[in-house]
């Protein structure tokens, strides 16, 4: 039989995501609801080496829904890739009393909550927090459309003075190995090119779309750019690459970096924390372990944390065609 659980640990970890402090109050709150203890672990694995933690209630997360960034900070701990690092957050865990952990965080996460797990028997519930939205066995990930909006009104932005000075711009954005970001940016913001990973579409086709451009009048150009591309330049070498091909062009590029991390979380990555955390914690009361709690076609979904989360999330290549079409 499952055991009783009476105290349940939270973190957040890799890179932070807005709507990871949503994700934080709705486990805090839903512990006060079914009258469990709860407890913030700081900078994810590394505060449970560390034993730095906090004890979280109903009022402490007062406040912090609409909150960018994660009021228990996040890290990428290296400590934790080692067994003594293992051993020493357990040990901390079980001098706090804490039975079970919910963990924010990407496919990293979740590697690592699955052999702590089955190293010391503690059962974990894993919730997708990432703004790359690379994680298989959900639609959205925690922070994805907040980064969006924030790319698309940069862009948006960007596009003024492209446009008044008849220019081109090269635009990086995140997504180390997907395109989400970039794919669905790009159509959003109307960008005449758009580069992704998951597709490698080649310079020359890229040449001939900007002559294209050019002949059909347009007086600015956008091309947006996954950091993650894999035609084999990165931004500046590909606007060196089009400067020397195409002189014509005026070129530029913008690289957003953090602040596509940052801001006031969307509407959608709060319910989507809130509902997600919820049933995080929901799960464990239940004697459940050892599973990511995803949304699939708007519906509650969970995934062992046997799977590849990185496998196969299918980029909608759709898009591409959608905005070939529309970039005439
Ligand atoms: O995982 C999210 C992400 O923002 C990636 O898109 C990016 O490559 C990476 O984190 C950058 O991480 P950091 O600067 O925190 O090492």
């Amino acid at each position: 039989m499952a055991k009783e659980i009476r105290t349940i640990g939270v973190m957040t970890s890799g890179g932070d995501a807005p709507g990871m402090n949503a994700a934080i109050r709705a486990v805090a709150r839903a512990c006060a609801y079914y009258n469990v203890k709860c407890i913030g672990f700081y900078r994810g694995y590394q505060g449970m080496i560390e034993g730095d933690y906090c004890t979280m209630t109903a009022r402490s997360v007062r406040n912090i829904i609409s909150k960018g960034g994660t009021i228990l900070k996040s890290a990428r701990s290296a400590d934790f890739r080692t067994v003594e690092g293992r051993k020493k957050a357990a040990a901390n865990l079980k001098e706090a009393g804490v039975d079970a952990m919910v963990l924010i965080g990407g496919d990293g996460t979740f590697r690592g909550g699955k052999v702590f797990s089955d190293e010391f028997d503690i059962p974990v519930i894993g919730v997708p927090g990432t703004i790359d939205n690379d994680i298989s066995g959900t639609n959205f990930t925690i922070g994805y459309d907040t980064a969006l909006n924030t790319v698309v009104d940069a862009i948006d932005k960007i596009r003024d003075t492209a446009s008044s000075h008849n220019r081109l711009f090269f635009i990086e954005v995140m997504g180390r190995d997907a395109g989400f970001i970039a794919l669905n940016s790009g159509v959003g913001a109307g960008a005449e090119e758009i580069l992704i990973p998951e597709e490698d579409l080649g310079l020359d086709r890229l040449l001939e779309s900007l002559k294209r451009s050019k002949r059909s009048g347009k007086s600015s150009s956008i091309v947006v750019v996954s950091e993650g591309d894999k035609i084999g330049k990165n931004v500046y070498e590909l606007a060196d690459y089009v400067t020397e091909n195409l002189p014509d062009y005026d070129v530029r590029v913008t690289v957003l970096g953090h602040m596509q991390r940052g801001g006031t979380p969307s509407c959608f990555d709060r319910t989507l924390a809130s509902r997600l955390c919820v049933k995080a914690v929901e799960l464990l009361l239940d004697g459940e372990k050892n599973v990511m709690v995803g949304i699939v076609n708007n519906r509650i979904t969970f995934t062992s944390f046997d799977k590849d989360f990185k496998e196969a999330h299918e980029i909608n290549k759709e898009l591409l065609r959608i905005s070939d079409i529309l970039s005439t």
